[in-house]
């Protein structure tokens, strides 16, 4: 006899998608095109509209978006990257792509973000670039870390994977940056399934950025279609590029994501605030707006008390009251490719790593289901 559940297990986060975004995918197909095409070209035109920067060249993920973003910022083997080891291991290993290093430096144990002052403690003389992280959603404060850097000759790249609809001082998270990536993945408010973006203010980058997406071809092969079907148009292929496409029936899904983009960071912060006030004195670890500006959200992670149960016995007692958290977030350094190549003590990073869960937090989260996330959680902690 099989056992049914009472009560289906919460997940940690599930995409907010339906029959719009399903009739938009399937319009792309219909129409015969679904490599990259006028979809994408539409989601990169909205997508900068809505940031308010002048481009925005769409990928297939942010992962993709970072390693052009660097060779786009003149990264390359013999420089250093300072990066936060608490990041997911794509920041790292988009600066091992480009054959530079990635030097770790620590964060702010409230934002879980980099600082001017963590950065400064790992700038040497081959630095070449920054990745500042909003992590989680989090407004990384990237003011304080271009001002201490940029007089050096040294380019930050924003990693604002999580963070489409976060703010910065009141502008859009990554608009204010030279050049910034962002991730679609599933796990972020805004899904394409996968993909990704690079937004930039410069027109010669954003060309490059292109060319470098589509192997190096001088003449995008939309462009070469839209020239009287590609007659006579020869292109060129002066540099090695990659295949980092989007596809016309992501960019479709985009399109429609980008128009609920407001309702879901509103959606979470709601959840978010009542999370604060059903949590007590729990809540002192949760994940908070920092003074520079607003999250979004994407993780709602908690800080585990001084004195609380080992974090996997938390998570298996939420798994077993049908509560699916998860280990916060993770610490490159500790990882198999980069273990032993910290320079620099990281305490902040390595209790964030060590004592923090992700709470379930998704769009159509009911108000019931949290009640039952912070039971289950008292419960777990004691
Ligand atoms: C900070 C950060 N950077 C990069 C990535 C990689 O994004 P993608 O999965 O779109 O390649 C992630 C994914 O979670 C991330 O959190």
């Amino acid at each position: 006899m099989s056992v049914i559940p009472a009560t289906p297990t919460i997940p940690v986060m599930l995409p907010w998608l339906g029959e719009e975004e399903a009739e938009a995918a399937a319009a792309a197909v219909r129409s015969g095109w679904v490599a990259q095409g006028p979809r994408v070209a539409e989601f990169e035109r909205a997508f900068a509209d809505h940031l308010g920067v002048e481009h925005a060249v769409a990928v297939s993920s942010c992962t993709t978006a970072l390693h052009l973003a660097l060779i786009g910022a003149g990264v390359g083997p013999g420089d250093e990257v300072v990066v936060p080891s608490l990041s997911f291991i794509a920041t790292a290993n988009a600066v091992t792509y480009v054959g530079a290093v990635p030097v770790f430096a620590d964060v702010d144990p409230a934002t879980g973000n980099l600082t001017a002052d963590t950065v400064a403690a790992a700038l040497t003389g081959r630095t070449k670039g920054v990745i500042a992280v909003d992590q989680g959603g989090v407004p990384v404060d990237l003011d304080a870390i271009r001002a201490l850097v940029e007089p050096r000759g040294i380019t930050v790249v924003e990693d604002a994977a999580c963070g489409a609809g976060s703010l910065y001082r009141g502008r859009p998270v990554g608009s204010t940056a030279r050049i910034a990536a962002y991730s679609f993945h599933p796990r972020k408010l805004l899904t394409t399934g996968e993909g990704g973006m690079v937004t930039c203010q410069d027109g010669d980058l954003a060309a490059r950025l292109r060319r470098l997406r589509e192997h190096g071809m001088s003449v995008s092969a939309a462009d070469r279609h839209a020239a009287a079907g590609g007659a006579g148009v020869v292109e060129t292929y002066d540099e090695i590029g990659f295949n980092h496409r989007m596809t016309d029936i992501q960019a479709a899904v985009g399109l429609v994501q980008l128009r609920k983009l407001p309702a879901m960071v509103a959606r979470r912060r709601e959840l978010a605030a009542r999370y604060r006030e059903l949590l007590g004195p729990l809540a002192d670890g949760l994940v908070a707006d920092p003074a520079h500006g607003t999250g979004n959200f994407q993780a709602c992670w908690l800080l585990l008390p001084d004195g609380a149960p080992d974090r996997t016995e938390v998570l298996t007692a939420l798994a077993a009251a049908g509560v699916s958290a998860r280990r916060g977030i993770m610490a490159a350094h500790l990882e198999a490719p980069y273990k032993g190549t910290a320079r620099l003590p990281l305490p902040a990073t390595e209790l964030i790593t060590r004592r923090s869960l992700i709470l379930p937090l998704y769009h159509s989260l009911t108000e019931d289901q949290q009640d039952r996330v912070v039971a289950a959680l008292r419960e777990a902690i004691g």
